[in-house]
């Protein structure tokens, strides 16, 4: 296919050159009422942010220039189908996990899953069956469950219709994908893949398998998260012979809004299209501008930037492993004082995602560099608790189902009374939304000991009151 037209995205322009007069929705009437003060910046984007007029197409009911937008993605991923999603991978993991019911009455969840999954498995009621990860002392991290610990959980639970796995994780960093696809297929299970952190795998060897290649049946990405798309424009390809794509059309269409929006729709064609543009020259540019940030971060004392190993690590993520006298997240804030942003920080990391395109702005980072490097001294020594171990069992399923849990008595219970009762809520440190205690799991003193460790590090939780207790099971 040619993957140098963008028909979405030509469409709207088209159409917004013929100057319309709007007697429909949205209200903004292509820009032409607008709060003043926003008109400098959203001025070039309203007229493009459309609705369903005629020959502008249905995301739920494709069949002109979204479809052909959908099938130039499918083609460049090598997907079967794609489905362009307006709501995240959030969106498309929600839809993913109402498909894992049908495939079984039981799932397979790598535990730390990004909290849409955990989401999406409460919604869709199938039973989840979670298998921990493996602890990887070379990167200092929990990484993914090892392939003997998900042979075990399926040895122990043959109603398991699915295996969910999040490949990468957040910091780049892949595993055997495709021996646990084999392994998985023997069985007739799928294997569905939240890759959000992923969509650009396709380019090169240079970068992990992806997904898709590694076999998975249906896989999420977050254009906006490693492409240049907007914030929420993403894809779901389903690549299979065991899913119906029905099914997952028909969930997407429950879950995505029934007015989407055109511009994000239209980034995403426009992302294929730069992803398909980017030669081997380019790409050979982007690598050695990442090698350069490396070796610019490497010049400051107080952290090693870690090693990049071919095929298994993202060379666009760059992880900072932070001296144990002080905490990713204390010299993040230093970074941040620069107007240098990094991705996250956590007690012990911080992490940078180089772009897709050579960094530019080697002056104004070196000086920055050079001040971070002078206040490192100043800054306090973190508490000397050192860092905490987490115990978990290898394969796990809940105390009761999420239906069960729904109907029952809730307590707030201070930290000190809540070892040995089943949490109601899942206790998730943000970034990057892994959960660290699950709905439904008992809390043991290995929990309390760990969210104590991280609240004192200054990590954040979407939880309230987390300082002081929890929400339990009565
Ligand atoms: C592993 C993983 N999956 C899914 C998501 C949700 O993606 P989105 O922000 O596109 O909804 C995130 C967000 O950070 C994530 O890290």
């Amino acid at each position: 296919m040619n993957q140098q037209i963008t028909p979405l995205f030509g469409a709207l322009q088209s159409f917004s050159h013929q100057h319309p007069l709007s007697f429909h929705v949205p209200g903004h009437k292509n820009g032409e009422v607008f709060a003043d003060k926003g008109l400098e910046n959203f001025a070039g984007l309203l007229p493009l942010d459309v609705t369903e007029l005629t020959g502008l197409d249905d995301l739920h009911a494709p069949t002109g220039i979204i479809k052909e937008a959908q099938d130039l993605a499918a083609d460049w991923f090598g997907a079967d189908e794609t489905f362009f999603l307006v709501g995240g991978s959030t969106a498309g993991n929600l839809a993913m996990m109402l498909t894992a019911a049908v495939l079984g009455r039981k799932v397979l969840v790598q535990r730390n899953c990004h909290k849409s999954i955990l989401n999406g498995l409460e919604l869709s009621g199938v039973e989840p069956v979670f298998a921990a990860p493996a602890y990887d002392d070379e990167v200092d991290r929990y990484t993914a469950p090892a392939l003997e610990t998900m042979k075990q959980a399926i040895d122990q639970h043959p109603e398991i219709g699915a295996i969910v796995l999040t490949y990468p994780d957040y910091f780049g960093t892949s595993f055997d994908l495709k021996a646990v696809v084999e392994m998985a297929h023997q069985h007739h299970i799928a294997v569905l893949v939240d890759e959000a952190h992923g969509v650009h795998f396709s380019l090169s060897e240079k970068f992990p398998v992806s997904a898709l290649d590694a076999g998975a049946d249906i896989v999420v990405q977050s254009a906006h998260k490693m492409a240049p798309a907007m914030t929420m424009a993403s894809f779901l390809h389903i690549k299979s012979s065991i899913i119906d794509r029905a099914d997952v059309a028909h969930y997407l269409q429950m879950i995505q809004s029934s007015s989407p929006s055109y511009p994000l729709m239209a980034s995403l064609d426009l992302a294929r299209y730069y992803l398909a543009g980017v030669t081997e020259n380019k790409l050979q540019s982007i690598l050695d501008s990442t090698n350069r940030l490396r070796m610019e971060l490497s010049s400051v004392e107080g952290w090693k930037v870690a090693e990049i190993r071919e095929g298994v690590d993202d060379p666009l993520k760059i992880t900072l492993q932070v001296d144990k006298c002080w905490t990713g997240t204390q010299v993040a804030k230093l970074f941040e004082e620069q107007g240098i942003h990094p991705e996250l920080s956590t007690d012990s990391h911080i992490l940078f995602i180089h772009g897709l395109a050579p960094f530019q702005e080697w002056v104004r980072l070196k000086t920055a560099l050079e001040k971070i490097s002078g206040q490192l001294k100043f800054l306090p020594n973190r508490d000397t608790i050192g860092s905490v171990k987490f115990e978990q069992q290898q394969v796990q399923s809940l105390e009761f189902s999420y239906q069960t849990m729904n109907r029952m008595r809730k307590e707030f219970l201070n930290w000190t009374r809540a070892e040995g009762e089943i949490a109601a809520q899942a206790v998730i440190p943000y970034p990057p939304g892994i959960p660290l205690l699950l709905k439904g799991e008992k809390i043991t003193a290995s929990h309390i000991k760990m969210i104590n460790y991280l609240i004192k590090q200054g990590i954040n939780f979407q939880n309230h009151h987390i300082e002081q207790g929890i929400h339990c099971l009565r």
